[in-house]
């Protein structure tokens, strides 16, 4: 069963509880997917642990935060406070990946990896072990609304036969210009979980997007 993560990125910041609230109580969402951007690892700037702290209290669902800031080891604690239940960091965001995926588990949380589109799969060979998902950028990270990127389908297939290879229980999740369609290429190249922000968000009725999903 493919699993379903709406992005807040594209819902409505002027009354972000409501939206938290809406989107809770539909039905077949898993996660709540909270983008978080610096304004340095890429070019926008989003929000950070005190707007999760805030929007804590209104959901259930599994906060999956994905951190698209650089050097990620001096927040970690910051977004755990915060109240994620899962932190994606970028490899490309910071040297020692190994000790900031060892950081989170001793927190006791679920660890994410996260590669860009420009990013080789074979660079998490060394990080299995750690990692409790993976999420592959089919967008180059920044922004919501972005066009899906074909050339990430292999790697998606790649990367899922790299999970079922190693025998462990890693996530793969998927992120960036997801609608009815790409959401049915992803899960045929064996995607487990589905981002999805503008093609939710853009409309009124967020279960009949949801539905078109899975
Ligand atoms: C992009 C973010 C995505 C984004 C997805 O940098 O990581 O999570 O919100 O938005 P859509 O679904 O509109 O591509
Ligand atoms: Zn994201």
């Amino acid at each position: 069963m493919t699993e379903i993560a709406p992005s807040i990125l594209s819902a409505d910041f002027s009354k972000l509880g409501e939206e938290v609230k809406k989107i809770s109580n539909c039905n077949n969402v898993n996660y709540l997917h909270l983008d978080v951007m610096d304004g340095n690892f890429v070019p926008n700037i989003t929000i950070g642990p005190d707007v999760i702290k805030s929007i804590r209290k209104e959901s259930d669902l599994i906060f999956d935060t994905h951190l698209m800031i650089n050097n990620p080891e001096n927040h970690i604690k910051a977004f755990v406070d915060a109240g994620s239940d899962i932190i994606t960091i970028h490899y490309e965001a910071t040297t020692h990946i190994d000790s900031v995926l060892t950081q989170i588990k001793s927190l006791d949380k679920k660890a994410g990896i996260s590669i860009v589109p420009s990013t080789n799969e074979n660079v998490l060979d060394y990080i299995l072990d750690k990692v409790d998902l993976i999420l592959v950028m089919t967008v180059n990270p920044g922004f919501g609304g972005q066009k899906f990127l074909e050339s990430q389908i292999e790697k998606i297939r790649n990367i899922r036969q790299k999970i079922d290879n190693s025998g462990k229980d890693i996530l793969l999740q998927v992120d960036g210009g997801i609608n009815d369609k790409t959401a049915k290429i992803s899960v045929e190249a064996g995607a487990d979980i589905l981002v999805s922000g503008s093609y939710i968000f853009n409309h009124d009725n967020y279960q009949e997007k949801i539905n078109k999903l899975i």
